[in-house]
């Protein structure tokens, strides 16, 4: 996945390709590649790392006055970041060529059907599947080649195809990943995301899921993908530049939270049914090994150790293996035990946070069996381990982690069912967590809707010097990453504690107007969060709970500011009880005029120890 353009009009395309390429480069990718007409079939040019290779690439070889073609910055899925999983991807002549944003669920199975009827496949990647099949049914009509093959597919898709046979025009498809095609006078555009197409045209139309589009240099026809005509209207785009950049949001962090409900949908695409049923690549490459584990040693850093620590909680009650969560940073150096028949499990966005590397190193080198939990696709992390579970929640800019932490825990509540179905976990418990984790993205939008009442909130905290953020069991990780969120962005000093512990130490810092966050959904532990935050009302702090309905009936006076999030499965409700937390660090450190998206001090990826 990430930035598609495409350009068909009289003027020369590639300089408006990479345009495109280079307004698209914010969202993060590792590769990138062009393709427009060539003297034989078409002529694709890749190159992975930054845009300024591929460029000095296409100047060296690319006819400029082609006045077609198609472009595609990467952010590795399937594959690592190579030239050869670049897109765009090739048929077996040369004459097609596709690019993609989205993921083939069943690529493995169409890969080895094509490959038996006689294709080659040179990629790593799900989107070269697509080109085979286009090539398999390919016939005058492109638009219909492209309908048969995408008939196959099962996953999301926003896709551009280009022909040799056909090459004035390019057809598009939309499946869960967006389309927009821009009409200019004598040119039409398609992108992934508006802020390509500014620079030509701000008259623009938007796919829907299960259409498609052939465009050419006059316009446009866009039809259902069963070939019935749609009428579209243009809009105006009425954004500035830098609005676009950020999909009309403020910020990267805003816009980050906002894709949340995308994220969990895509943690679990393709890996949990709704009968509980669990497909994890990494666990049944591993099966045999892990039937044969006693122990489970988790080592991450920052908000991936937070989200372990509550994927820990989910893992031992759902497949009652002990787990220990360790720092990476602490783990290298305290020389710990490392009991045969334990598989490590590495947790990184990145995948490249150093101590984090260093401690899989070490356990590797004891002998452990590793796995990872990663985001970034053909990260050294994600090459160094046994085997891994992708985060599939695209690239993440905002230097404050929020999608990728709800990611990390959406994915350790499916590897936790993995586990557990394998020990015994009764089926039905795990259809009633599987069923709760589908209608999690729809609470997350709720949630997100609170954004007055968190606004409120925040103004009050910004006036602040402290703040104390309480939850107990599964909540307690996530009274962590509230503060941590709270620090990151908006410099203010904050505590995550156990609630538990108030009254063996804190408590002493609690004076008339202390601010006090505690997560208390009506869980098993409410009544004890219930009494802390009394504990602490005595005294003269300043109560916030993020509380669910039951909750909210019972807190009385003990908050007295409280936020209603909806109820869910007790194991999914810490991936709902932090969204209100991401969002109150975001509005805080908005209300104190800081800039969210480059915190001082802080980098994304920690590379260095
Ligand atoms: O890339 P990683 O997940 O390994 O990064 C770990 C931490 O550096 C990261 O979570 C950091 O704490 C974030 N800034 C938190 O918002």
């Amino acid at each position: 996945m990430c930035g598609i353009v495409g350009y068909i009009g009289t003027r020369p395309a590639l300089p408006i390709l990479i345009r495109g390429l280079r307004s698209l480069e914010y969202r993060g990718y590792d590769s990138a590649g062009v393709a427009t007409p060539g003297t034989d079939g078409l002529r694709i040019v890749k190159a992975s790392g930054r845009l300024d290779r591929l460029i000095e690439r296409v100047e060296q070889t690319v006819d400029d006055t082609a006045t077609i073609g198609i472009a595609h910055t990467r952010w590795a899925t399937h594959g690592p970041p190579t030239e050869a999983n670049a897109h765009p991807h090739a048929d077996c002549s040369g004459a097609v060529a596709v690019v993609h944003n989205g993921i083939i669920e069943n690529f493995s199975e169409l890969k080895l059907w094509l490959e038996k009827s006689g294709h080659r496949f040179v990629s790593e990647t799900d989107t070269e599947v697509l080109a085979h099949l286009i090539e398999e049914y390919h016939e005058n009509d492109l638009s219909a080649s492209v309908r048969a093959a995408l008939r196959h597919l099962r996953g999301t898709y926003g896709l551009a195809v280009m022909h040799a046979a056909h090459p004035r025009e390019i057809v598009v498809a939309r499946l869960g990943s967006p389309i927009v095609i821009g009409i200019g006078t004598g040119e039409t555009l398609v992108a992934s995301d508006p802020s390509a197409l500014v620079g030509t045209t701000r008259n623009v139309m938007y796919l829907d899921d299960g259409e498609m589009a052939r465009l050419d240099a006059s316009g446009v026809q866009v039809t259902t993908l069963q070939a019935a005509p749609v009428e579209k209207a243009l809009q105006e785009i009425q954004w500035t530049e830098k609005e676009i950049e950020k999909g009309g949001f403020a910020h990267y962090m805003l816009k980050e939270m906002h894709e949340q409900p995308e994220t969990v949908r895509s943690a679990l695409r393709g890996r949990l049914a709704s009968d509980g049923g669990v497909t994890l690549g990494a666990f049944s490459d591993l099966r045999a090994a892990l039937k044969d584990m006693r122990r489970i040693q988790i080592i991450a850093c920052g908000s991936a150790y937070y989200a372990s620590l509550v994927g820990a909680q989910m893992i031992e009650r759902l497949a009652r293996i002990p787990v220990s969560v360790d720092l990476a940073s602490e783990y290298r150096y305290r020389e710990p035990v490392m009991p045969s028949r334990t598989a490590l499990l590495a947790v990184s966005q990145s995948g490249e946070t150093a101590d984090t590397l260093a401690a899989l190193r070490l356990a590797k080198n004891a002998g452990l069996m590793t796995m990872g939990i990663v985001n970034a696709v053909g990260s050294t992390i994600a090459r160094e381990v046994d085997a891994g579970i992708y985060n599939h929640a695209g690239p993440e800019i905002g230097v404050a982690s929020t999608k990728a932490f709800v990611s990390q825990l959406s994915v350790f509540l499916v590897f936790a069912l993995a586990l557990g179905r394998e020990r015994g976990l009764p089926p039905d418990e795990a259809e009633r967590i599987a069923k709760a984790l589908e209608l999690l993205p729809m609470q997350i939008e709720r949630v997100l809707r609170s954004r007055d009442q968190v606004a409120e909130w925040a103004s009050q905290l910004s006036e602040k010097r402290h703040v104390m953020y309480l939850g107990r069991t599964l909540h307690y990780p996530i009274a962590l990453e509230g503060a941590l969120k709270l620090k990151e962005v908006s410099y203010l000093h904050a505590e995550g504690y156990a609630s538990g512990e108030m009254k063996h130490g804190p408590i002493a810092m609690v004076e008339a107007g202390f601010p006090v966050v505690a997560l208390a959904p009506h869980d098993a532990v409410f009544e004890k969060v219930k009494n802390n935050l009394e504990e602490v009302r005595a005294r003269g702090a300043k109560t916030f709970a993020v509380t669910t309905p039951e909750g909210l009936r019972t807190l009385g006076r003990a908050a007295d500011n409280a936020l209603e999030i909806p109820t869910t499965h007790p194991l999914v409700q810490p991936i709902l009880s932090v969204i209100p937390l991401q969002m109150l660090a975001y509005e805080t450190a908005v209300a104190k005029g800081l800039d969210v998206d480059k915190p001082r001090n802080l980098a994304k990826s920690v590379t260095v120890e």
